[in-house]
């Protein structure tokens, strides 16, 4: 009798509790469209967005959501903070937000940000329109060090546990997407696209992060598609299309005096369509400390007509001249470019160019095959240790 009573009481007691979670689940989207939003293209919604995510960062569950349907959205600069209160916040965007073209608007260095967040989703197939077109004229940061700085369209600044799917950026003011401070974080499925010659629209630039993985992504864009800076490390790039772009990067390192090392990167299954670079890894002289780049793999890569396919370039001056200089400070060590083919459209497909003061150590370039012109292209190396493995076109500089 006991036993039969405790059992109904316990099934009383799921009854509730389902209906219960039934009730946090439709309590728990947050639907911009109640928060005075319009579909307009032209007005400031950020207010109401930042009350919608306000209340949803406050609520309490499993996964509470932000849902902005289709439609066109002006949006000023706006910051969506956290901690949050629910185990996952979701950000759905399934609409287009338009950037402000006004730049007088724009105090901080980023147009949406997601700010210290724990346990974050962006997903919904929207779009994030920089409309950049008007102000990238305004940019002087590809010919000059001191430049003024445009907004980044997003910024994920101090993400723990984060994914970000399929979403778009497009026409950024400056970069597309920052990702600093981060630890683990998965961008899958995420486009970006300015033309190629817009300035410094990086596609994805991250730093300060560790656990980063960028996959099923297509970026084209008017300079490097990913770029991994200062502080990063246990970074995978994984099946990633590039073109228009300048390539994957390691750098530019060795600038700013509060730089740190990078470590354990792994670029693989990269497919790049007539960008000025391919992989490379760039580093400024006369480097304000020493740093380390270590364990970094390239492999499985494509290059379909990539003027610098293979690059290490430790004298990096991307202006007319960067001065007199002392060697770059930046210790590269245990570097694999491992089945690598394809077009070069110029004829130094290979370029290994370390630092006098500290020379590349553990280069190793396995299985690579690239043409020029259909003949075999040339390589130039100074100031590493390389070593070949396998068959290598155009022969390299081992040593
Ligand atoms: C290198 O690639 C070219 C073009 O695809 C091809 O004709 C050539 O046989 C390849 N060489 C080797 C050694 O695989």
């Amino acid at each position: 009798m006991g036993s039969i009573s405790n059992l109904a009481i316990v099934y009383i007691f799921l009854l509730i509790a389902t209906a219960l979670t039934a009730v946090s689940a439709t309590g728990s989207i947050f639907n911009v469209m109640d928060y005075g939003v319009k579909t307009d293209a032209n007005s400031d919604n950020s207010p109401g967005f930042l009350k919608a995510w306000t209340e949803a960062c406050a609520a309490a569950g499993a996964e509470v959501k932000v849902l902005v349907p289709k439609g066109d959205y002006g949006m000023g600069p706006v910051v969506f903070e956290g901690p949050c209160k629910a185990s996952t916040i979701h950000f759905e965007l399934q609409g287009t937000l338009k950037a402000s073209t006004d730049l007088s608007k724009f105090k901080k260095d980023g147009w949406i940000s997601f700010y210290r967040i724990t346990g974050f989703k962006l997903s919904g197939g929207g779009v994030f329109d920089g409309q950049g077109a008007s102000t990238w004229s305004k940019n002087s940061c590809s010919k000059q060090k001191n430049c003024n700085v445009l907004p980044v369209n997003i910024r994920f600044d101090y993400i723990t546990n984060g994914h970000v799917s399929y979403v778009s950026s497009i026409n950024s003011k400056m970069f597309h997407i920052n990702i600093l401070g981060c630890n683990d974080i998965t961008l899958d499925h995420v486009t970006v696209t300015a033309p190629g010659e817009s300035p410094n629209t990086d596609g994805i630039h991250l730093g300060d992060s560790t656990k980063v993985t960028i996959t099923n992504c297509i970026i084209a864009t008017g300079d490097d598609c990913v770029s991994i800076g200062s502080g990063s490390s246990h970074v995978i790039v994984d099946k990633v299309t590039c073109g228009p772009g300048h390539g994957i990067s390691i750098g530019s390192l060795g600038r700013y005096p509060d730089e740190k090392d990078v470590t354990d990167i792994t670029v693989t299954r990269i497919i790049l369509k007539g960008t000025t670079n391919g992989v490379r890894i760039k580093t400024w002289q006369e480097s304000p400390k020493e740093t380390k780049v270590t364990n970094v793999i390239f492999k499985d890569i494509t290059m379909q007509d990539v003027q610098f396919p293979l690059n290490i370039d430790q004298e990096y001056c991307p202006y007319a001249s960067c001065g007199t200089k002392s060697p770059s400070k930046v210790k590269i060590t245990n570097v694999q470019f491992n089945n690598i083919r394809g077009t070069s459209a110029s004829k130094d497909a290979v370029k290994i160019v370390c630092s006098k003061g500290m020379p590349c150590e553990g280069v190793k370039l396995g299985d690579i095959n690239l043409t020029y012109n259909g003949a075999q292209p040339t390589s130039i190396c100074r100031s590493a240790h390389i070593s070949a493995v396998g068959k290598v076109f155009p022969v390299s500089c081992s040593t």
